[in-house]
């Protein structure tokens, strides 16, 4: 029987763990307030921020994957489409690529500016039939997940024999001047600079809780353990610069 991994303890600063039957309620409907609260920022606030980002990053970390022309693709966590855009141009085909995200917020601001089709729905529970993509990424969204084995068993469920994995997510830097530097940055400028910049202090508040969960995060070997445990095979860790990270899995060919 699977084992459930959270991806960070709950962080009572922000939501209340309060008791769903996974124990998982607080943080959820945190995350999609929060997120709606924030779509219409994001963009902006994403770009001043250039961490985790960038066209060039997100789709070199995509055709290192795998991603070729002509794929049928997934992107799980889709938010305002910032990985799905990389996949429309590899894959030479709007209509190949599938978004979803819990945020419709999110999947709104998406859709204003990409003709790919998405659906509302959260990583834990695909609302999608067996066997269907070529590829399925997930772009900084690790942190917000309620557990690692049910979702991983849902990205294995949905993918075809063969298919490819990506997951992107930024990752606390192992040394203690970087972690001191990437911090500073993160928790503090990044948030003042989001605040002073939308006047909006749910997007300060987003920025804060980044940093925070990122801090709080499993470490990568966990999540590459339990990509192996639900079956990947091919599981690799890449890391640039102390924080950007790439975990790449394969479910084996039949
Ligand atoms: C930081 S944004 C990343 C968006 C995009 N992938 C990118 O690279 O910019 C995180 C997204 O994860 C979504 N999200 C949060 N919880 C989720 C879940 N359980 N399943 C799927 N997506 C989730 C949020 O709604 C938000 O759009």
């Amino acid at each position: 029987m699977d084992r459930s991994i959270a991806p960070h303890p709950a962080l009572s600063r922000y939501y209340d763990d309060d008791g769903g039957a996974d124990g998982a309620d607080g943080k959820r409907s945190f995350v999609r307030r929060i997120f709606n609260q924030t779509a219409g920022d994001y963009d902006r606030i994403e770009r001043f921020m250039a961490l985790g980002s960038g066209s060039w990053y997100r789709r070199q970390a995509l055709r290192r994957a795998g991603l070729v022309a002509g794929m049928r693709v997934l992107d799980v966590a889709m938010g305002t489409g910032l990985v799905a855009r990389e996949e429309v141009d590899i894959t030479g085909d709007p209509q190949l690529v599938l978004g979803i995200d819990p945020s419709i917020g999110m999947i709104t601001q998406a859709l204003r500016v990409l003709p790919v089709r998405a659906v509302l729905g959260a990583a834990e529970e695909l609302p999608l039939a067996d066997g269907q993509f070529d590829f399925l990424s997930m772009g900084y969204a690790l942190r917000h997940l309620s557990d690692l084995s049910v979702t991983f068993a849902q990205f294995y469920r949905v993918l075809k024999p063969g298919g490819r994995l990506c997951i992107l997510e930024i990752t606390r830097p192992r040394t203690r001047l970087r972690r001191a530097a990437v911090k500073g940055y993160l928790r503090w400028v990044v948030p003042l600079a989001t605040r002073l910049a939308t006047r909006h202090a749910h997007s300060q508040l987003l920025w804060q809780y980044y940093w925070d969960t990122i801090e709080a995060c499993v470490p990568v070997e966990t999540v590459t353990a339990a990509l192996s445990a639900a079956g990947f095979v091919d599981v690799s860790h890449r890391c640039e610069l102390g924080i950007f990270s790439e975990c790449i899995a394969r479910k084996a060919p039949r």
